[in-house]
């Protein structure tokens, strides 16, 4: 039977619970239902539960196949579950959070990384992830910004596509979320409203959704927040005229988790039946975790405020992606336990999730205590992430901290001869204030010669509901390091963090700064190889630090005032600027280093003119000029120099990672289009405007060199 077939043999009551989606724990009635929040009045009988379309992070290949066999027993027309999960940053084999991974610039390695999270994660019984997160982040304050790729539309669009790519090949559907402008929450508050142009949504949030949109994603979600005073989960704009009209998205809608039902507590909905008919009139097809769709929809339909043929579309799109994915075929598609033991954390993962973190690490500060001499004999690991495999990140998913190397087990096992010692020094958090184990830190750094000193936020500090307004370390922690630093110069800062900080105090203090993100399973050995120098950091910022917390949000591609800072006309007092604090962020976007030099020869251009349709060659040789081997993400921007929209002081327009041995130099030449000098102008209309331009390539966004040309 075909999908249209099987439809018209559907109840109105089957077809309105396909649009469903139950947490698997809801399904097993049995094991316990807590729910709060949306499901917390929920009136569910075992017959609608027989109905349901599709389960919401439920894990374990044998669990699943359980709860599939028992539901299609019951389940008349024999329709299977779909099984959908967050599997975000790694599924049991954790890489390092997706603004880490950003860093590395490698999109094959994304590309790995995602497949890898999608075979473990398909062998264990999921069908679809609600990945690629794809929204924009300026905002350092929000803690999502964690699962984000940072703050350019360029690289996010690259990374969304090879996002997706790697799920596909992996055998999972996609979902990409959350559309839109979740990273324009206001002062970086979670769930926060978003006020923006249409030319700033379209020329900067919206392309990675496009992106992810092209390269084949299977749903969309809206996102929680209000988008200039519409909720995107009751936005018709949003999800009629420019996802399914300008875009041609044909797919599922799936609302956030309870999202339709908030459309009440935002005050756009005036209640629950009011809730369920401005979501489906929008577009959501599948209603998350709350059920105004199960109670309203055949009240809408038989007041006349909704059409059947409303409700078909919706379910038609949910049974072709089942249909899809094969499960009316075989409802438990690729799951299979015994391979998924093989699997699942095997050793070709773990090597991709440690090269994951080697090419994520960051280099923010080196005075030449890095790498460590390989004769070293005694190191002091001091901070409670160093003895610990709780450094997997927010969305875990499957991961276990037992099943993490630790840093110190990292170096033991890089090198057996090794004086490991550890000491806790203080805890880690935003609020912590205990100094009491500072002086044991201090005894184990002063014999030992050199101290690898793991700062910065614990897990739960970022992602999901998890914004803070300062983003420096906490006292104490400034505290143990210039104890430390008092016995022992030789010290090394790991920092773990889920978001830029503003560490401008940290960096006037530490010898050198390694920033590892959240690195996941991997971390100790990767820690290990980049210590000392088997690996050479190589990651670039795709999130600009700030210099304080004031600044944020603070990004490279903004715009000039009319009144720049410094400034020749105006004297300083009328300028762009803060009384207290510079306008320069910390580390721009696209800034770290290495333990090698790189140097860049003057950018020259094939001519200095474009015309029309045509192409100008971009080159720039880049020279090893230090002591070690090492990769140089080589970056070009782009600055738009007069238009109709003043545009921004420079944009990521191309990148190449390059490896150069000692003292080797290699031309990197980037092929300028017509396309990549074109905008939403004042029009709205996405043109290349005649004019100048600059073409600047190095090595991090504040790079001066540039040549200019014209296009006519
Ligand atoms: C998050 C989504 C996630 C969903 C399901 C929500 O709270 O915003 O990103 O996919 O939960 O777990």
């Amino acid at each position: 039977m075909n999908i249209k077939q099987l439809l018209s043999t559907m109840s109105l009551k089957e077809k309105i619970f396909q649009l469903e989606q139950f947490n698997s724990v809801l399904l097993k009635q049995l094991e316990g239902w807590d729910a709060t929040g949306p499901m917390k009045d929920l009136k569910l009988t075992e017959e609608d539960l027989k109905l349901t379309g599709t389960v919401l992070n439920s894990m374990g290949a044998e669990r699943m196949k359980d709860i599939q066999t028992e539901f299609l027993e019951k389940n008349e027309k024999k329709i299977p579950l779909a099984f959908m999960h967050d599997v975000i940053h790694g599924y049991r084999t954790i890489y390092p959070i997706n603004l880490g991974l950003a860093c590395s610039f490698d999109l094959d390695l994304i590309c790995d990384c995602a497949e890898m999270a999608a075979t473990e994660a398909v062998l264990d019984g999921v069908n679809v992830t609600f990945a690629p997160m794809v929204d924009l982040a300026r905002d350092a304050r929000w803690g999502r910004v964690m699962e984000t790729s940072g703050e350019d539309p360029y690289l996010n669009s690259l990374i969304a596509k090879s996002t997706v790519e790697g799920f596909k090949k992996g055998g999972i559907a996609t979902c990409v979320k959350h559309f839109a402008a979740y990273g324009g929450a206001l002062a970086g508050k979670d769930y926060a409203e978003v006020d923006m142009s249409e030319h700033t949504l379209r020329e900067y949030y919206l392309p990675a959704y496009k992106a992810a949109i092209d390269a084949g994603v299977d749903m969309v979600m809206p996102s929680f927040n209000v988008l200039n005073g519409i909720p995107a989960t009751g936005n018709t704009w949003l999800l009629q005229d420019v996802l399914r009209g300008e875009w041609g998205f044909d797919g599922v809608v799936i609302s956030d988790y309870g999202a339709v039902w908030e459309l009440i507590i935002h005050g756009y909905a005036k209640d629950e039946k009011d809730a369920a008919h401005k979501a489906l009139q929008a577009g959501v097809d599948v209603e998350m975790c709350s059920t105004m769709y199960a109670q309203n929809l055949e009240k809408l339909l038989q007041e006349g405020e909704i059409t059947e043929e409303q409700i078909d579309n919706a379910v038609l799109r949910v049974l072709n992606l089942k249909e899809k994915m094969g499960l009316f075929e075989n409802p438990y598609q690729l799951t299979d336990e015994k391979k998924a033991k093989e699997i699942i954390l095997c050793d070709k993962h773990r090597n991709i999730a440690r090269k994951a973190v080697e090419e994520s690490a960051v280099l923010l500060k080196n005075d030449g205590v890095l790498p460590l001499p390989r004769t070293t004999k005694s190191v002091a690991v001091i901070g409670p992430h160093g003895d610990t495999g709780h450094v997997l990140g927010w969305w875990l998913c499957g991961g276990l901290a037992e099943e993490t190397v630790t840093i110190c087990d990292g170096l033991r096992s890089y090198d057996k001869g090794l004086n490991v010692r550890y000491a806790k020094g203080c805890e880690i958090g935003w609020n912590v204030t205990d100094e009491s184990g500072i002086a044991e830190a201090v005894e184990f750094a002063k014999d030992s010669e050199a101290v690898v000193l793991c700062l910065g936020e614990k897990e739960e500090e970022s992602g999901e509901s998890n914004s803070k307004t300062n983003l420096d370390l906490p006292e104490v922690q400034y505290k143990l390091l210039e104890a430390v630093l008092s016995v022992n110069q030789n010290v090394v800062v790991l920092l773990f963090t889920g978001r830029p900080l503003a560490i401008t105090r940290l960096h006037k203090l530490a010898p050198a700064i390694l920033n590892v993100w959240w690195p996941g399973t991997e971390c100790g050995n990767a820690v290990a190889r980049l210590l000392f120098g088997d690996v050479v950091p190589s990651g670039k910022l795709t999130m600009t630090f700030p210099y304080s917390s004031g600044q944020c949000p603070i990004y490279y591609n903004h715009c000039l005032t009319g009144r720049p800072s410094p400034y020749g006309r105006f004297d300083i007092t009328h300028a762009t600027r803060y009384i207290d604090t510079p306008n320069e962020p910390l580390y721009p976007f696209g800034y770290g280093l290495s333990y090698t030099q790189f140097s860049y020869s003057q950018v020259e251009l094939s001519t200095d003119e474009m015309s029309r349709g045509g192409k100008i060659k971009a080159r720039v040789t880049v020279t090893n000029s230090g002591k070690y081997k090492a990769k140089e993400i080589v970056q070009l921007y782009i600055r738009d120099v007069i238009g109709s929209c003043v545009r921004p002081v420079k944009e990521l327009k191309g990148f190449e990672k390059i490896e150069l041995n000692v003292g080797e130099s290699k031309q990197v030449v980037f092929t300028i289009t017509e396309d990549m000098l074109a905008f939403y102008g004042a029009g709205m209309e996405r043109v290349a405007e005649s004019g100048k331009f600059y073409v600047f390539i190095g090595g991090n966004s504040e790079t001066e060199n540039y040549k200019e040309f014209q296009l006519i």
